[in-house]
């Protein structure tokens, strides 16, 4: 296999915050500062190799107030060399990761960051993505969004600076021999550019009931440490039963509220887990789902299979069994056949109410994959602090899924997979410190 283009910039062996589809990192993180101690005003990038701070550029006008600003911005050509047109999707999924592991680390400091809504033009511009001369003959990087850090009043978010001067630093070719070309790519990124979603309701501070508002896990670790030793699990046993407790509370984690994510995401939810239950404590093995939304609970009943259930299954939760069943071998088979989906407790299938949201607004496609990226996320940090361990399953196939749900047109589509198990670990690979 061919090593992968941009190696220069992923990061060093050892842990990373964030899982990334194929461990190719396409997310680049800039850092927008203002009387910040220790840092000089100005725009800067992120190295992850040496984990420091390159000087980008400084700003033309003054600031009379702190600011503190997050940019984030794919590089398409870091997934497309092997993944081709799924690319994308990759991409995106990846953000929505990044977004909810930056939710979890501002909740330890007690932050709360906003999304701030500029256009892509804007946002690129502010985060010198724009530069043509200097991106020339080297591959696009694409303005995702950018994240205010340091929100002085309730519902006012502080929008970056947009003029630099002085600029220094060129960006790096990545891949000098691609072999193929992939235009829709490009295509499709600048038909879905736009405006993060607005927020459906301010968010409630503290409102979370997850992970980092409980700094101390159940067997003592602390959330950094969870955050930090996270892995993707390559297999799972195949034998161990997930508490109720510990699966009640993964659920917890993806509903409005339950982790420090939806502080940060308070738009509708539009993204739905259906499950694949294999082996929890208590619940027979089967279909599940857990509509996000009352609107989901009506909407998603009406789309599905006339034949399913629909019978309550917690007290709390608004989880709901479709079918009871052993669905080790379906799971197995919708995720390319990956073992992952079929070992573990259970495997999730993220549904997107999708052509509505779409038609309303294109840039929804990528936001409905950051919504999906971030249940991940909360799943899996969840599942690492009770001692499980989470993958994403970003090779699926969406037209079996389609098959099982009895979804019949693009209301709706499934747009990623997700596995939950006791992991078996490959004692032949060695985890080095982070950022030693
Ligand atoms: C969007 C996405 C899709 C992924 N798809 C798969 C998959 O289909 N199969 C798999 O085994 N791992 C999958 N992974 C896990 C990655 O391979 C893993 O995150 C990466 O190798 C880095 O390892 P780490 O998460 O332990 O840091 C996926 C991860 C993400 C974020």
């Amino acid at each position: 296999m061919p090593s992968p283009p941009g190696n220069n910039t992923a990061p060093a062996a050892g842990h990373c915050a964030h899982p990334s589809s194929g461990n190719l990192h396409p997310t680049e993180t800039w850092v927008i500062a203002y009387w910040v101690d220790g840092l000089a005003d100005g725009l800067y990038h992120y190295q992850s190799r040496e984990h420091r701070l390159e000087w980008r550029a400084s700003s033309l006008t003054a600031s009379e107030t702190p600011g503190l600003w997050l940019g984030f911005s794919s590089i398409h050509w870091r997934e497309a060399w092997k993944y081709g047109e799924r690319a994308l999707r990759y991409c995106q999924l990846d953000m929505g990761h990044v977004l909810a592991a930056l939710a979890y680390a501002s909740a330890l400091f007690g932050w709360q960051p906003r999304l701030v809504n500029l256009d892509h033009d804007t946002a690129s511009h502010c985060l010198g993505l724009d530069r043509a001369e200097e991106f020339a003959g080297v591959e696009p990087e694409e303005a995702e969004v950018i994240v205010a850090m340091h929100v002085p009043e309730p519902g006012a978010v502080p929008v970056p600076p947009r003029e630099w001067d002085e600029w220094s630093g060129l960006p790096s070719k990545l891949d000098p021999n691609p072999l193929y070309a992939w235009p829709v790519i490009a295509e499709a990124a600048e038909a879905t550019r736009g405006e993060p979603p607005l927020a459906s309701s301010p968010p409630v501070r503290g409102s979370s009931t997850g992970l980092a508002s409980r700094p101390r896990g159940n067997d003592g670790i602390a959330a950094t440490a969870v955050i930090l030793k996270r892995r993707s699990a390559q297999a799972f046993d195949g034998v161990s039963t997930l508490p109720l407790a510990c699966f009640r509370r993964l659920l917890a984690s993806v509903l409005p509220g339950g982790s420090p994510v939806w502080d940060m995401w308070t738009a509708t939810p539009r993204v739905h887990p259906v499950l694949f239950v294999h082996r929890v404590e208590g619940v027979a093995p089967g279909l599940y789902i857990l509509p996000r939304s009352e609107a989901g609970v009506a909407d998603l009943g009406a789309a599905m299979r006339g034949e399913f259930e629909w019978a309550p299954a917690d007290s709390d939760l608004p989880l709901y069994r479709l079918i009871a069943a052993n669905a080790q071998r379906s799971a197995r088979t919708v995720s390319c056949h990956q073992d992952i989906a079929a070992h573990g407790a259970f495997t999730v299938m993220f549904v997107a109410e999708f052509a509505a949201p779409i038609a309303e607004n294109p840039a929804a496609w990528r936001h409905l994959h950051w919504e999906a990226g971030m249940l991940g996320h909360c799943l899996t940090l969840e599942a690492e602090a009770a001692g499980w361990r989470g993958t994403g399953i970003g090779c699926f196939f969406d037209d079996a899924d389609h098959d099982i749900l009895g979804l019949q047109d693009e209301r709706y589509q499934v747009i990623y997979h997700y596995a939950i198990g006791m992991p078996l670990d490959d004692t032949r690979i060695t985890t080095l410190p982070a950022y030693d």
